[in-house]
């Protein structure tokens, strides 16, 4: 593998914390077809948004890879310069079109849109930056050779948006990020109408995958050296097979679990409504599944929930969480919460700052609302001036500070199995997870640990890290 595919795929932007230049595991070497119509071009991809976007551009590198594409060192050399993207907030979606404005100009590239904004702006993008040549979404990737050969061969604009068919899950060639943890998607779209949400427009309905794919897909990682994988779905949860087998989720958790040679599973993200005890029974008994749980809860207030259209209340939510709480394992949990919906009172966000203390989450990815177009939410009257919005998302944010800090603290002495994922050369720390997905910095005398499971015991904390020594 050339060296420059480490900087092909670029991640971007909050919603993620992947490192940019990460050493690279890639199955497709094997299957590639050099002579195939992309042969001698080269391509790069930049991608925002959630982890299914990550993957999706890994998947969009393998279908350009097995046409014969190779992957650029950096966007200005490369002939197709793609941007995966996402419309989550608002702010994402000027991020692309300002992105979109410095690629301007580059006369001979093809400069495509994918993801979740060609999704939902869909030829519009011709018009606001009529240097883009290829509009894309998530479910037509496996069209993209076809649709750049018609701009090679002298169209002038392309466009993929159906969102009716749906080959993405089985990709033939994926390449990938990180080689020794992987993703596999097992359910796209959503069925759930969150008022504030784009994600049914963008992503469409919910469809999950056979599970004899996925675990086809979990076996061949494993034999590729794989040893952490995390199952993907905007409701990872409401998985249910489409096959004979008619597998439920937590059948399929313990059965990739059970693959031989994977020793942790992770899933993201859980709809707090088709979280059931059955989870957390399947974490409790089997080892290889990751003690931890992402569920997001949005509000604390029953009267918000409500407006959000998220199908549960406070109460229904806390009850979730006293499942876990009295788990045998210690499973740590995270969430997403929005602060300023509309109409969100002083009593609705203290409801929320109590549901903090309540629960004790481990992490918190706290958002401020953002209307967006064809939801509910957008029309809704009473909405909270943005300067109000920042003021409680600051108090949030302090109050989960001081939260995680207490907990973290209380780690101090104890030890975890971290999986080592890099390395900061000036601290002379190695850095990795734990399966509870704390991370932890951690000195060691050995010289390489990339992909090694490690004992760490925690010597100090922080509210967002560990420090340890290797035990
Ligand atoms: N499917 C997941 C969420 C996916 S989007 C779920 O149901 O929980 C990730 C997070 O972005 C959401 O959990 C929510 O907190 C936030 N988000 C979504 N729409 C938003 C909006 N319009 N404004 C602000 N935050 C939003
Ligand atoms: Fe959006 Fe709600 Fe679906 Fe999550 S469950 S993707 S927040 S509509
Ligand atoms: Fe963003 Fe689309 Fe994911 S809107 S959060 S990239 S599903």
């Amino acid at each position: 593998m050339p060296k420059a595919f480490d900087v092909a795929i670029e991640t971007v932007g909050n919603e993620v914390s992947q490192p940019l230049a990460r050493p690279l595991a890639d199955e497709s070497s094997a299957r590639r077809a050099p002579g195939a119509a992309g042969a001698g071009k080269s391509f790069y991809i930049e991608t925002f948004g959630c982890q299914m976007n990550v993957h999706d551009s890994e998947k969009v590198a393998g279908v350009l890879l097995g046409r014969g594409y190779r992957a650029a060192a950096n966007a200005v050399e490369a002939d197709l310069m793609l941007y995966n993207t996402c419309s989550i907030r608002e702010k994402a979606v000027q991020k692309v079109f300002s992105r979109l404005g410095e690629w301007r100009g580059q006369k001979r590239k093809i400069i495509g849109v994918l993801g979740c904004v060609a999704q939902q702006e869909g030829e519009e993008i011709f018009e606001r930056a009529p240097w883009v040549s290829l509009v894309c979404g998530s479910a037509s990737y496996r069209e993209l050779p076809e649709l750049i050969d018609e701009l090679e061969s002298g169209g002038r604009r392309v466009l993929g948006l159906d969102l009716d068919v749906d080959e993405t899950f089985e990709t033939e060639i994926t390449r990938r990020d990180n080689p020794h943890r992987a993703y596999i998607t097992i359910i796209e779209g959503c069925d759930y109408a969150c008022s504030y949400c784009v994600v049914p427009h963008t992503r469409g309905p919910e469809r999950s995958r056979p599970s004899d794919a996925v675990l086809v897909e979990a076996r061949r990682l494993a034999d590729a050296g794989y040893t952490e994988i995390q199952l993907l779905g905007q409701t990872v949860n409401s998985y249910r097979d489409p096959s004979p087998r008619q597998l439920g989720f937590v059948d399929l958790l313990r059965e990739v679990a059970a693959v031989e040679g994977i020793r942790r599973v992770r899933f993201t993200t859980s709809h707090p409504n088709d979280f059931d005890r059955q989870i957390v029974e399947a974490i409790d008994s089997t080892p290889a599944l990751c003690e931890h749980v992402h569920l997001p809860v949005q509000s604390g207030s029953t009267r918000v929930l409500r407006a959000m259209r998220r199908t549960y209340t406070r109460e229904e939510y806390l009850e979730k969480i006293s499942w876990i709480h009295s788990a045998r394992r210690p499973i740590s949990v995270t969430t997403d919460i929005i602060v300023g919906f509309p109409s969100e009172t002083e009593q609705d966000f203290a409801d929320t700052i109590t549901l903090l203390d309540a629960v004790g989450y481990d992490g918190v990815f706290s958002f401020i609302y953002s209307p967006r177009p064809n939801t509910t939410a957008a029309s809704m009257p009473d909405r909270i001036p943005e300067p109000e919005k920042s003021r409680r998302l600051a108090i949030l944010q302090e109050r989960q500070r001081q939260i995680q800090l207490a907990r973290n603290e209380k780690l101090i002495g104890q030890t975890f199995e971290v999986l080592v994922d890099g390395r900061h050369q000036a601290r002379a720390q190695w850095t990795g997870r734990s399966g509870s997905n704390r991370i932890i910095n951690f000195t060691s005398p050995c010289e390489n640990l990339l992909g090694e499971y490690v004992q760490v015991q925690v010597m100090r904390a922080g509210p967002h890290s560990l420090i340890g020594e290797q035990a």
